[in-house]
């Protein structure tokens, strides 16, 4: 790999939100001399690229352990050519189960909350029309956060995605998604109700659905209303 690819290769995994490199162990004949150790990494996106191919290269992923307990892959759901894209964290059991993001608890929230926002502001828009997916494909066992290194051989994808889709605005559930679309560290409580930017993509960060579930969380309701309000007005004004 020659200087120029490999800054490439590092602005793309900036744009991801990476900051940390993994390398893999040096083969046990490496001395000074052979310091070029061979790096397997992820694709950058292909010329042309389409949700199509995205899923094709995806194909059967082993490419992290969350693929040893999945069902699933739940690759994204909506509109591809949607000015609005929400992105989650990651599956969780029901989207594992149907290979559909944000299908359970959650998920009906979030439903509910976009339908609910747009028709009371007079905006003609369903879940339907807009797109969904998460920042890794497999549920994470026990419903943890995605781990760095899983981020980042998945975040491949989820970049993918959005410079196929390049939507006029990102909407980040949570705090995971929010640092990962990002690159800031702080926690979704000092996040949310701000814009950002992914790619010169407008970015709006809120609280994830299933914290919104908890019945003492109703401040935080409030406030994702107001956020998806900002949202909703900014794309379809
Ligand atoms: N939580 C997420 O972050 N994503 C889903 O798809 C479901 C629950």
């Amino acid at each position: 790999m020659d200087a120029e690819q490999l800054r490439q290769y590092l602005e793309f995994y900036q744009d991801l939100g990476i900051k940390t490199l993994y390398r893999q162990a040096a083969p046990a004949i490496a001395t000074a001399a052979t310091a070029a150790i061979p790096m397997e990494l992820p694709p950058l996106a292909p010329t042309g690229d389409t949700i199509l191919k995205i899923v094709e290269d995806i194909g059967d992923c082993q490419r992290c352990r969350l693929s040893k307990g999945r069902n699933k892959i739940v690759f994204g759901v909506g509109n591809p050519e949607s000015p609005l894209v929400f992105v989650g964290e990651g599956p969780g059991a029901d989207e594992d189960a149907q290979g559909i993001p944000f299908v359970g608890r959650a998920g009906q929230l979030l439903t509910q909350m976009i339908e609910g926002t747009a028709k009371k502001e007079g905006i003609e828009i369903l879940r339907k029309d807009i797109y969904i997916c998460n920042v890794v494909k497999c549920r994470p066992p026990e419903n943890r956060n995605p781990e760095p290194d899983e981020m980042e051989i998945c975040g491949q994808f989820l970049h993918r995605q959005l410079s196929v889709i390049r939507p006029k605005v990102i909407c980040a559930l949570g705090g995971v998604a929010a640092r990962a679309l990002t690159g800031h560290k702080e926690g979704v409580t000092k996040m949310r109700g701000k814009w950002f930017k992914w790619q010169e993509i407008p970015v709006m960060v809120t609280y994830h659905p299933s914290y919104l579930l908890r019945p003492y969380n109703q401040e935080a309701k409030r406030e994702a209303w107001e956020d998806l309000k900002k949202v909703l007005h900014y794309v379809y004004d």
